[in-house]
């Protein structure tokens, strides 16, 4: 087996083929694949026919699979939930501000997995941010500022009872299935610059879409600082934007991106399957 990479030519992002992730995977080839993934950072498998014991054999091959709070599940898979908006659902787009997934956890998931089921002929596309080459080529005095902060992790916009993804949002008819909870308002810190348990390179973790605040710095100066940040990490030159295919697999590293959903499908029916995969330490 010959695994072909087809860099996407974005700072980010790579298509692989020649394999079949249908079929039990050798050592040698998830170690392959394992590299690409660190390498590229978010790596697309088209034409891929997968059911979702696939998926969570998959999935299984990069680590234990993880935790996903505030969501529910497909039926019968506790670990697979179904990103979903129907052709007539009139709801905000899920997940269309950067962020990177469950970066409130003690220990975030290391990557998350989603497979095209019904693709949209037109919009939907995902869009990523190279948070290590955000990092890299930040401006000294930008550095300098946020070098050594603590960022303060909360679910509380999205998920809390008042936030985006909350009561008011239940009632609007979203058909992706979401369990808004008290729960979201807990915190937890992590340092703002992560360095990549992996590869050994430094990052920019997480956005103001998970962040409330830092450390020691007043709630106006935190925002201030967020928004300053959130322009700066998801600028064009660290893009890349991912056109999905029915029957693609995509996995991506969550500690070394940010990504963001995209609208444009308006009349038509959008269903994906999602999993995340654990890491094993911060
Ligand atoms: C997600 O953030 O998990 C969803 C991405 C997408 O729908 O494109």
């Amino acid at each position: 087996m010959t695994i072909n990479v087809i860099p996407s030519g974005a700072p980010c992002g790579a298509t692989l083929t020649g394999i079949d992730l249908s079929q039990p995977l050798s050592d040698d080839a998830i170690t392959e694949i394992r590299g690409h993934w660190l390498e590229h950072k978010v790596v697309a498998f088209p034409d891929q026919v997968l059911n979702p014991e696939d998926l969570q054999r998959i999935a299984r091959y990069f680590g234990e699979i993880g935790a996903d709070p505030f969501f529910g599940h497909i039926e019968g898979y506790p670990n697979i939930c179904a990103i979903q908006r129907n052709a007539d659902e009139k709801t905000s787009i899920f997940a269309e501000t950067f962020h990177t997934d469950w970066s409130f956890m003690s220990v975030p998931p290391a990557a998350t997995t989603l497979y095209g089921i019904t693709i949209p002929p037109c919009g939907g596309d995902t869009l990523f941010a190279d948070q290590t080459k955000a990092y890299e080529e930040m401006p000294d005095d930008l550095r300098e500022r946020v070098e050594d902060l603590t960022a303060i992790h909360s679910a509380a916009l999205g998920y809390a009872p008042d936030g985006a993804y909350g009561d008011k949002d239940q009632e609007s008819g979203r058909s992706m299935q979401i369990k808004p909870s008290d729960k979201a308002r807990e915190t937890c810190s992590h340092p703002f610059i992560r360095t990549h348990r992996e590869t050994g390179k430094k990052a920019l973790f997480s956005s103001a879409a998970y962040i409330q605040g830092f450390a020691d710095m007043t709630s106006e100066a935190s925002q201030a600082l967020l928004m300053e940040l959130y322009q700066y990490q998801t600028q064009e030159r660290f893009l890349y934007r991912h056109q999905w295919q029915a029957r693609m697999l995509v996995m991506w590293d969550n500690r070394s991106l940010l990504h963001a959903a995209t609208g444009g499908y308006d009349g038509y029916d959008r269903l994906l399957h999602r999993i995340t995969i654990a890491d094993s330490a911060w």
